[in-house]
Protein backbone atom coordinates (compact mmCIF):
# COMPACT_ATOMS: atom_id res chain seq x y z
CA UNK A 1 0.00 0.00 0.00
CA UNK A 2 1.16 3.26 -1.12
CA UNK A 3 2.17 5.84 1.83
CA UNK A 4 -0.81 8.15 0.60
CA UNK A 5 -3.16 5.14 1.74
CA UNK A 6 -2.46 5.54 5.40
CA UNK A 7 -3.66 9.50 5.01
CA UNK A 8 -6.26 10.01 7.32
CA UNK A 9 -9.76 11.64 6.07
CA UNK A 10 -12.02 13.83 7.93
CA UNK A 11 -15.08 11.30 9.55
CA UNK A 12 -17.56 13.95 8.12
CA UNK A 13 -18.29 16.63 5.75
CA UNK A 14 -19.00 19.05 8.80
CA UNK A 15 -16.07 18.44 10.11
CA UNK A 16 -13.96 19.21 6.74
CA UNK A 17 -16.22 22.60 6.84
CA UNK A 18 -15.64 23.43 10.97
CA UNK A 19 -12.08 22.81 10.93
CA UNK A 20 -11.46 24.78 7.50
CA UNK A 21 -13.94 27.62 9.11
CA UNK A 22 -11.71 27.06 12.55
CA UNK A 23 -8.73 27.64 10.95
CA UNK A 24 -10.09 30.64 9.38
CA UNK A 25 -12.29 31.82 12.53
CA UNK A 26 -9.62 33.59 14.65
CA UNK A 27 -7.85 36.75 15.99
CA UNK A 28 -8.61 38.32 12.88
CA UNK A 29 -12.56 37.68 13.02
CA UNK A 30 -12.65 38.53 17.24
CA UNK A 31 -10.12 41.06 17.62
CA UNK A 32 -8.52 42.43 14.39
CA UNK A 33 -12.17 42.77 12.39
CA UNK A 34 -13.72 44.99 15.52
CA UNK A 35 -10.76 47.28 15.99
CA UNK A 36 -10.39 48.08 11.98
CA UNK A 37 -14.21 48.47 11.76
CA UNK A 38 -14.48 50.88 14.42
CA UNK A 39 -11.22 53.03 13.25
CA UNK A 40 -12.47 53.22 9.54
CA UNK A 41 -15.74 54.25 10.14
CA UNK A 42 -18.09 51.15 10.78
CA UNK A 43 -20.97 50.09 7.82
CA UNK A 44 -19.43 50.94 4.86
CA UNK A 45 -16.16 49.84 5.60
CA UNK A 46 -17.57 46.62 5.89
CA UNK A 47 -18.85 46.84 2.64
CA UNK A 48 -16.25 46.95 0.92
CA UNK A 49 -14.51 44.02 3.58
CA UNK A 50 -17.23 41.81 2.05
CA UNK A 51 -16.52 42.73 -1.54
CA UNK A 52 -12.82 41.81 -1.20
CA UNK A 53 -14.03 38.48 0.09
CA UNK A 54 -16.11 37.74 -2.53
CA UNK A 55 -13.77 39.15 -5.75
CA UNK A 56 -10.22 37.75 -3.82
CA UNK A 57 -10.73 35.66 -0.56
CA UNK A 58 -13.13 33.02 -2.03
CA UNK A 59 -10.94 32.55 -5.61
CA UNK A 60 -7.87 32.09 -4.02
CA UNK A 61 -9.52 29.99 -1.29
CA UNK A 62 -10.96 27.62 -3.67
CA UNK A 63 -7.43 27.48 -5.54
CA UNK A 64 -6.03 26.20 -2.06
CA UNK A 65 -8.29 23.64 -1.33
CA UNK A 66 -8.12 21.99 -5.26
CA UNK A 67 -4.24 22.05 -4.45
CA UNK A 68 -4.89 19.90 -1.30
CA UNK A 69 -6.90 17.82 -2.53
CA UNK A 70 -5.25 17.20 -6.02
CA UNK A 71 -2.59 16.11 -4.33
CA UNK A 72 -3.87 14.95 -1.20
CA UNK A 73 -0.40 16.20 0.27
CA UNK A 74 0.18 18.98 2.76
CA UNK A 75 2.62 22.54 1.39
CA UNK A 76 5.50 20.21 2.02
CA UNK A 77 4.68 18.01 -1.44
CA UNK A 78 1.69 19.39 -2.74
CA UNK A 79 3.81 21.41 -5.41
CA UNK A 80 6.19 18.81 -6.14
CA UNK A 81 3.10 16.11 -7.14
CA UNK A 82 1.18 18.70 -9.22
CA UNK A 83 4.01 21.08 -10.98
CA UNK A 84 5.45 20.11 -14.38
CA UNK A 85 8.57 18.00 -14.42
CA UNK A 86 11.43 20.77 -14.25
CA UNK A 87 9.81 23.55 -12.78
CA UNK A 88 10.32 24.86 -9.53
CA UNK A 89 7.12 25.99 -7.47
CA UNK A 90 8.29 23.38 -4.61
CA UNK A 91 10.58 25.60 -3.18
CA UNK A 92 7.44 28.13 -2.44
CA UNK A 93 6.92 25.19 0.06
CA UNK A 94 9.60 26.07 2.72
CA UNK A 95 8.04 29.94 2.48
CA UNK A 96 4.78 28.77 2.99
CA UNK A 97 5.50 27.05 5.68
CA UNK A 98 7.98 29.33 7.43
CA UNK A 99 4.51 31.56 7.22
CA UNK A 100 2.93 29.06 9.25
CA UNK A 101 5.26 29.34 11.90
CA UNK A 102 5.58 32.83 12.01
CA UNK A 103 1.98 33.10 12.45
CA UNK A 104 2.06 31.04 15.39
CA UNK A 105 5.11 32.64 17.03
CA UNK A 106 2.97 35.80 17.97
CA UNK A 107 -0.36 34.06 17.92
CA UNK A 108 0.70 31.97 20.78
CA UNK A 109 1.42 34.68 22.90
CA UNK A 110 -1.93 36.32 22.40
CA UNK A 111 -4.13 33.40 22.59
CA UNK A 112 -1.86 32.87 25.86
CA UNK A 113 -3.01 36.57 26.89
CA UNK A 114 -6.79 35.68 26.13
CA UNK A 115 -6.66 32.64 28.45
CA UNK A 116 -4.98 34.70 30.88
CA UNK A 117 -8.19 37.19 30.69
CA UNK A 118 -10.65 34.11 31.36
CA UNK A 119 -8.73 33.38 34.72
CA UNK A 120 -8.46 37.12 36.21
CA UNK A 121 -11.63 37.98 34.86
CA UNK A 122 -13.14 34.93 36.82
CA UNK A 123 -11.40 35.75 39.87
CA UNK A 124 -12.64 39.18 39.62
CA UNK A 125 -9.35 41.14 39.10
CA UNK A 126 -10.80 43.82 37.31
CA UNK A 127 -13.90 44.25 39.90
CA UNK A 128 -13.98 47.73 41.50
CA UNK A 129 -11.01 48.91 38.94
CA UNK A 130 -11.58 52.64 37.08
CA UNK A 131 -10.68 52.67 33.59
CA UNK A 132 -7.11 53.24 34.69
CA UNK A 133 -6.71 50.59 37.00
CA UNK A 134 -7.63 47.89 34.21
CA UNK A 135 -4.81 49.21 31.66
CA UNK A 136 -2.81 48.77 34.59
CA UNK A 137 -3.71 45.13 34.47
CA UNK A 138 -2.83 44.87 30.84
CA UNK A 139 0.19 46.98 31.61
CA UNK A 140 1.41 44.79 34.48
CA UNK A 141 1.35 41.83 32.41
CA UNK A 142 2.94 43.12 29.71
CA UNK A 143 6.09 43.52 32.19
CA UNK A 144 5.30 39.90 33.04
CA UNK A 145 7.80 37.41 31.27
CA UNK A 146 7.26 34.59 32.97
CA UNK A 147 2.87 34.67 33.51
CA UNK A 148 2.92 35.12 29.84
CA UNK A 149 5.32 32.63 29.25
CA UNK A 150 3.27 30.15 31.06
CA UNK A 151 0.41 31.18 29.27
CA UNK A 152 2.27 31.36 25.69
CA UNK A 153 3.07 27.23 26.59
CA UNK A 154 -0.54 26.45 27.70
CA UNK A 155 -1.57 27.58 24.07
CA UNK A 156 1.36 25.48 22.36
CA UNK A 157 0.79 22.35 24.63
CA UNK A 158 -3.05 22.31 24.67
CA UNK A 159 -2.51 22.97 20.63
CA UNK A 160 -0.14 20.33 20.24
CA UNK A 161 -1.69 18.04 22.73
CA UNK A 162 -5.03 18.07 20.16
CA UNK A 163 -3.41 17.29 17.42
CA UNK A 164 -1.38 14.30 19.02
CA UNK A 165 -4.77 12.56 19.44
CA UNK A 166 -4.48 12.54 15.61
CA UNK A 167 -6.66 14.66 12.70
CA UNK A 168 -10.27 12.49 13.83
CA UNK A 169 -10.08 11.70 17.13
CA UNK A 170 -8.24 15.17 18.16
CA UNK A 171 -8.39 18.01 15.46
CA UNK A 172 -11.79 16.86 14.22
CA UNK A 173 -13.49 16.34 17.55
CA UNK A 174 -12.10 18.92 19.84
CA UNK A 175 -12.03 21.60 16.98
CA UNK A 176 -15.88 20.50 16.00
CA UNK A 177 -17.28 20.83 19.56
CA UNK A 178 -14.98 23.82 20.37
CA UNK A 179 -16.39 25.50 17.39
CA UNK A 180 -20.38 24.88 17.83
CA UNK A 181 -20.24 26.09 21.41
CA UNK A 182 -18.33 29.23 20.08
CA UNK A 183 -21.17 29.84 17.36
CA UNK A 184 -24.10 29.51 20.57
CA UNK A 185 -21.88 31.45 22.62
CA UNK A 186 -21.42 34.34 20.57
CA UNK A 187 -24.90 34.78 19.67
CA UNK A 188 -25.54 34.62 23.57
CA UNK A 189 -23.70 37.30 24.06
CA UNK A 190 -24.73 39.51 20.84
CA UNK A 191 -28.15 39.03 22.29
CA UNK A 192 -27.29 40.26 25.65
CA UNK A 193 -25.04 43.48 23.85
CA UNK A 194 -27.84 44.72 21.75
CA UNK A 195 -29.87 44.79 24.70
CA UNK A 196 -28.15 46.92 26.29
CA UNK A 197 -29.38 50.63 27.56
CA UNK A 198 -27.63 52.79 24.43
CA UNK A 199 -27.27 49.85 21.90
CA UNK A 200 -28.73 51.02 19.17
CA UNK A 201 -26.09 53.86 18.61
CA UNK A 202 -23.35 50.94 18.43
CA UNK A 203 -25.76 49.56 16.01
CA UNK A 204 -26.05 52.25 13.52
CA UNK A 205 -22.40 53.06 13.51
CA UNK A 206 -22.00 49.14 12.61
CA UNK A 207 -24.88 48.63 10.39
CA UNK A 208 -25.73 52.05 8.88
CA UNK A 209 -23.17 52.80 5.81
CA UNK A 210 -22.02 56.34 6.03
CA UNK A 211 -19.92 56.02 2.45
CA UNK A 212 -17.76 59.86 3.40
CA UNK A 213 -16.41 57.84 6.17
CA UNK A 214 -14.74 55.25 3.40
CA UNK A 215 -12.96 58.82 2.36
CA UNK A 216 -12.56 61.50 5.15
CA UNK A 217 -11.20 60.70 9.09
CA UNK A 218 -12.60 62.60 11.93
CA UNK A 219 -10.25 65.03 11.31
CA UNK A 220 -10.90 65.61 7.13
CA UNK A 221 -8.00 63.75 6.07
CA UNK A 222 -8.07 61.64 3.37
CA UNK A 223 -7.81 57.92 3.66
CA UNK A 224 -9.54 55.97 1.09
CA UNK A 225 -5.97 54.19 -0.29
CA UNK A 226 -5.70 53.42 3.34
CA UNK A 227 -9.17 52.13 3.87
CA UNK A 228 -9.02 50.16 0.95
CA UNK A 229 -6.31 48.58 1.86
CA UNK A 230 -7.08 47.77 5.23
CA UNK A 231 -10.14 45.77 3.71
CA UNK A 232 -8.34 43.84 1.89
CA UNK A 233 -5.35 43.02 4.15
CA UNK A 234 -7.70 41.80 6.45
CA UNK A 235 -9.62 39.52 3.81
CA UNK A 236 -6.24 37.64 3.13
CA UNK A 237 -6.06 37.40 7.32
CA UNK A 238 -9.22 36.03 7.88
CA UNK A 239 -9.34 33.40 5.75
CA UNK A 240 -5.62 32.29 6.36
CA UNK A 241 -4.81 32.39 2.65
CA UNK A 242 -1.46 31.99 1.23
CA UNK A 243 0.82 29.50 3.09
CA UNK A 244 -1.26 26.21 2.97
CA UNK A 245 -3.03 26.56 6.08
CA UNK A 246 -6.51 25.76 4.62
CA UNK A 247 -4.73 24.12 1.94
CA UNK A 248 -3.96 20.87 4.18
CA UNK A 249 -7.45 20.41 5.05
CA UNK A 250 -8.63 20.24 0.92
CA UNK A 251 -5.76 17.05 1.39
CA UNK A 252 -8.22 14.94 3.87
CA UNK A 253 -11.40 15.35 1.50
CA UNK A 254 -12.75 13.33 -0.95
CA UNK A 255 -14.14 14.15 -4.00
CA UNK A 256 -18.03 14.33 -3.51
CA UNK A 257 -18.67 18.01 -3.43
CA UNK A 258 -17.38 20.82 -5.58
CA UNK A 259 -14.61 23.18 -4.10
CA UNK A 260 -16.23 26.60 -4.65
CA UNK A 261 -19.67 25.49 -2.81
CA UNK A 262 -17.34 24.23 0.19
CA UNK A 263 -15.13 27.34 0.37
CA UNK A 264 -18.38 30.01 0.09
CA UNK A 265 -19.55 27.59 2.98
CA UNK A 266 -16.42 28.33 4.82
CA UNK A 267 -16.29 32.04 3.90
CA UNK A 268 -19.71 32.57 5.29
CA UNK A 269 -18.83 31.46 8.43
CA UNK A 270 -16.02 33.47 8.85
CA UNK A 271 -18.03 35.94 7.92
CA UNK A 272 -20.83 35.54 10.48
CA UNK A 273 -18.11 35.10 13.04
CA UNK A 274 -16.58 38.32 12.29
CA UNK A 275 -20.17 40.51 11.58
CA UNK A 276 -21.50 38.81 15.22
CA UNK A 277 -18.25 39.62 16.93
CA UNK A 278 -19.22 43.01 15.88
CA UNK A 279 -22.92 42.91 17.30
CA UNK A 280 -21.29 42.35 20.67
CA UNK A 281 -18.48 45.04 20.81
CA UNK A 282 -20.22 47.76 18.96
CA UNK A 283 -23.50 48.26 20.68
CA UNK A 284 -21.19 47.08 24.11
CA UNK A 285 -18.86 50.08 23.55
CA UNK A 286 -21.54 52.61 22.75
CA UNK A 287 -23.66 52.15 25.66
CA UNK A 288 -20.89 52.13 27.93
CA UNK A 289 -19.33 55.43 26.47
CA UNK A 290 -16.22 53.51 24.31
CA UNK A 291 -14.45 54.74 21.77
CA UNK A 292 -14.34 52.10 19.11
CA UNK A 293 -11.62 53.37 17.10
CA UNK A 294 -9.15 52.63 20.52
CA UNK A 295 -6.96 50.19 17.88
CA UNK A 296 -5.58 47.25 18.82
CA UNK A 297 -6.09 47.60 22.59
CA UNK A 298 -9.90 47.88 22.49
CA UNK A 299 -10.60 44.52 23.93
CA UNK A 300 -8.07 44.49 26.54
CA UNK A 301 -8.13 47.47 27.83
CA UNK A 302 -11.54 48.50 26.97
CA UNK A 303 -13.70 45.82 27.75
CA UNK A 304 -12.81 44.66 31.07
CA UNK A 305 -14.50 48.46 32.09
CA UNK A 306 -17.64 47.51 30.37
CA UNK A 307 -18.10 44.47 32.32
CA UNK A 308 -17.20 45.99 34.99
CA UNK A 309 -20.15 48.11 34.51
CA UNK A 310 -23.06 45.21 33.52
CA UNK A 311 -24.83 43.32 36.13
CA UNK A 312 -23.24 39.78 36.01
CA UNK A 313 -20.31 41.49 34.09
CA UNK A 314 -17.94 38.84 35.84
CA UNK A 315 -19.75 36.03 34.47
CA UNK A 316 -20.25 37.19 30.85
CA UNK A 317 -16.63 38.77 30.78
CA UNK A 318 -16.11 35.55 31.54
CA UNK A 319 -18.04 33.98 28.55
CA UNK A 320 -16.60 36.73 25.96
CA UNK A 321 -13.37 35.67 26.60
CA UNK A 322 -13.26 31.75 26.41
CA UNK A 323 -15.27 32.85 23.42
CA UNK A 324 -12.15 34.66 22.15
CA UNK A 325 -9.98 31.77 23.17
CA UNK A 326 -11.80 29.07 21.58
CA UNK A 327 -11.65 31.60 18.08
CA UNK A 328 -8.05 31.78 18.70
CA UNK A 329 -7.38 28.30 19.50
CA UNK A 330 -9.12 26.96 16.39
CA UNK A 331 -6.85 28.67 14.86
CA UNK A 332 -3.58 27.60 16.66
CA UNK A 333 -4.78 23.70 16.39
CA UNK A 334 -5.32 23.69 12.63
CA UNK A 335 -1.77 25.65 11.82
CA UNK A 336 -0.50 23.47 14.28
CA UNK A 337 -2.09 20.64 12.10
CA UNK A 338 -0.21 22.08 9.23
CA UNK A 339 3.00 22.24 10.68
CA UNK A 340 2.87 18.54 12.25
CA UNK A 341 1.65 17.04 8.56
CA UNK A 342 4.38 18.80 7.13
CA UNK A 343 7.30 16.96 8.58
CA UNK A 344 4.95 14.25 8.20
CA UNK A 345 4.45 14.25 4.50
CA UNK A 346 8.19 15.81 3.91
CA UNK A 347 10.64 13.46 6.00
CA UNK A 348 7.88 10.76 6.60
CA UNK A 349 7.81 11.44 10.54
CA UNK A 350 5.42 9.57 13.25
CA UNK A 351 2.49 11.43 14.26
CA UNK A 352 3.90 11.52 17.53
CA UNK A 353 7.58 12.57 16.10
CA UNK A 354 6.22 15.33 14.49
CA UNK A 355 4.22 16.51 17.46
CA UNK A 356 7.23 16.18 19.72
CA UNK A 357 9.79 18.11 17.42
CA UNK A 358 7.36 20.65 16.77
CA UNK A 359 6.44 21.15 20.99
CA UNK A 360 9.92 22.04 21.48
CA UNK A 361 10.75 24.08 18.47
CA UNK A 362 7.56 26.02 18.94
CA UNK A 363 7.72 26.61 23.00
CA UNK A 364 11.16 28.50 21.83
CA UNK A 365 10.19 30.58 18.72
CA UNK A 366 7.53 31.90 20.71
CA UNK A 367 9.60 33.45 23.63
CA UNK A 368 10.86 36.37 21.10
CA UNK A 369 7.50 37.56 20.73
CA UNK A 370 6.87 37.22 24.68
CA UNK A 371 10.59 39.19 25.22
CA UNK A 372 9.63 41.75 22.88
CA UNK A 373 7.24 43.43 25.36
CA UNK A 374 9.28 43.51 27.77
CA UNK A 375 13.51 41.88 28.02
CA UNK A 376 13.64 42.93 24.40
CA UNK A 377 11.30 46.06 24.70
CA UNK A 378 14.87 47.93 23.63
CA UNK A 379 14.73 46.18 19.93
CA UNK A 380 11.96 47.70 18.05
CA UNK A 381 12.78 46.88 14.42
CA UNK A 382 9.95 48.54 12.08
CA UNK A 383 10.77 51.94 13.94
CA UNK A 384 10.39 53.58 17.40
CA UNK A 385 7.01 51.69 19.80
CA UNK A 386 7.12 48.92 17.61
CA UNK A 387 8.96 45.10 18.94
CA UNK A 388 8.68 41.63 17.69
CA UNK A 389 5.37 40.83 17.49
CA UNK A 390 5.01 43.88 14.96
CA UNK A 391 7.83 42.37 13.16
CA UNK A 392 6.62 38.88 12.64
CA UNK A 393 3.01 40.39 11.62
CA UNK A 394 4.66 42.20 9.39
CA UNK A 395 6.42 39.28 7.77
CA UNK A 396 3.32 37.49 7.80
CA UNK A 397 0.31 39.61 6.79
CA UNK A 398 2.56 42.30 4.81
CA UNK A 399 4.65 39.87 2.74
CA UNK A 400 3.85 35.70 3.19
CA UNK A 401 0.01 36.01 2.99
CA UNK A 402 -0.44 38.41 -0.37
CA UNK A 403 2.60 36.62 -1.95
CA UNK A 404 1.47 32.65 -0.76
CA UNK A 405 -1.97 33.83 -2.45
CA UNK A 406 0.35 34.91 -5.82
CA UNK A 407 2.23 31.70 -5.56
CA UNK A 408 -0.87 29.39 -5.72
CA UNK A 409 -3.00 31.95 -7.88
CA UNK A 410 -0.20 31.74 -10.76
CA UNK A 411 0.08 28.22 -10.14
CA UNK A 412 -3.50 27.71 -10.59
CA UNK A 413 -4.04 29.63 -14.20
CA UNK A 414 -0.29 29.37 -15.77
CA UNK A 415 0.88 26.93 -17.99
CA UNK A 416 3.83 26.46 -16.43
CA UNK A 417 2.33 25.50 -13.20
CA UNK A 418 -0.36 23.30 -12.58
CA UNK A 419 -2.66 25.48 -15.40
CA UNK A 420 -5.85 26.40 -15.76
CA UNK A 421 -7.94 22.98 -16.95
CA UNK A 422 -6.15 20.93 -14.33
CA UNK A 423 -7.38 23.19 -11.15
CA UNK A 424 -10.86 23.36 -12.97
CA UNK A 425 -11.17 19.99 -13.12
CA UNK A 426 -10.05 19.55 -9.20
CA UNK A 427 -12.53 22.33 -8.15
CA UNK A 428 -15.58 21.47 -10.27
CA UNK A 429 -15.27 17.06 -9.00
CA UNK A 430 -18.40 16.57 -7.27
CA UNK A 431 -21.67 18.04 -6.84
CA UNK A 432 -22.53 21.42 -6.11
CA UNK A 433 -21.47 24.85 -6.98
CA UNK A 434 -18.87 25.36 -9.83
CA UNK A 435 -16.15 27.83 -10.47
CA UNK A 436 -17.39 29.70 -13.31
CA UNK A 437 -15.28 29.46 -16.49
CA UNK A 438 -15.86 32.59 -17.75
CA UNK A 439 -14.36 34.17 -14.91
CA UNK A 440 -10.88 33.18 -16.05
CA UNK A 441 -9.52 36.16 -17.37
CA UNK A 442 -10.63 38.08 -14.71
CA UNK A 443 -8.47 35.42 -12.59
CA UNK A 444 -5.85 35.07 -14.40
CA UNK A 445 -4.90 38.51 -15.75
CA UNK A 446 -6.81 41.05 -13.08
CA UNK A 447 -6.36 39.10 -9.77
CA UNK A 448 -3.01 38.62 -9.59
CA UNK A 449 -2.36 42.60 -10.01
CA UNK A 450 -4.94 43.07 -7.27
CA UNK A 451 -2.68 41.06 -5.34
CA UNK A 452 0.68 42.75 -6.48
CA UNK A 453 -1.05 46.38 -5.89
CA UNK A 454 -2.16 44.90 -2.01
CA UNK A 455 1.92 44.15 -1.65
CA UNK A 456 2.94 47.33 -2.45
CA UNK A 457 0.46 49.59 0.00
CA UNK A 458 1.46 47.41 2.45
CA UNK A 459 4.91 48.47 1.82
CA UNK A 460 4.52 52.06 0.88
CA UNK A 461 2.48 52.64 4.54
CA UNK A 462 4.99 50.81 6.20
CA UNK A 463 7.87 52.64 5.15
CA UNK A 464 6.85 55.58 3.63
N1 LIG B 1 -7.35 33.44 9.86
C1 LIG B 1 -6.77 33.60 11.13
C2 LIG B 1 -7.46 34.66 11.90
O1 LIG B 1 -8.40 35.22 11.42
C3 LIG B 1 -5.29 33.86 11.01
O2 LIG B 1 -7.08 34.96 12.97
Amino acid sequence: MSKSEHRENFSSRLGFLLISAGCAIGLGNVWRFPYIVGKYGGAAFVLVYLLFLLILGLPVMVMEFSVGRGSRKSIAQSFQVLEPRGTKWHIYSWFGISGNYLLMMFYTTIAGWLMLYVVKTVRGDFVGLDAEGVAGQFGLLMGDPISMTAFMALAVLLGMAVCSQGLQNGVEKITKGMMLCLICMMFVLALRSVTLEGASEGLQFYLKPDFRKLVYDAQGKNILGETIFAAMGQAFFTLSLGIGALAIFGSYIGKEHRMTGEALRVGILDTVVAFVAGLIIFPACFAFGVSPGEGPALIFITLPNIFNAMPAGRLWGALFFVFMSFAAMSTVIAVFENIISFAMDQWGWTRKKAVAVNTAALLVLSLPCVFGFNLWAGFQPLGEGSNVLDLEDFLVSNNLLPLGSLVYLMFCVSKRGWGWDNFIKEANTGRGLAFPQGVKIYVSRILPLIVLFIFAVGYWNKFM
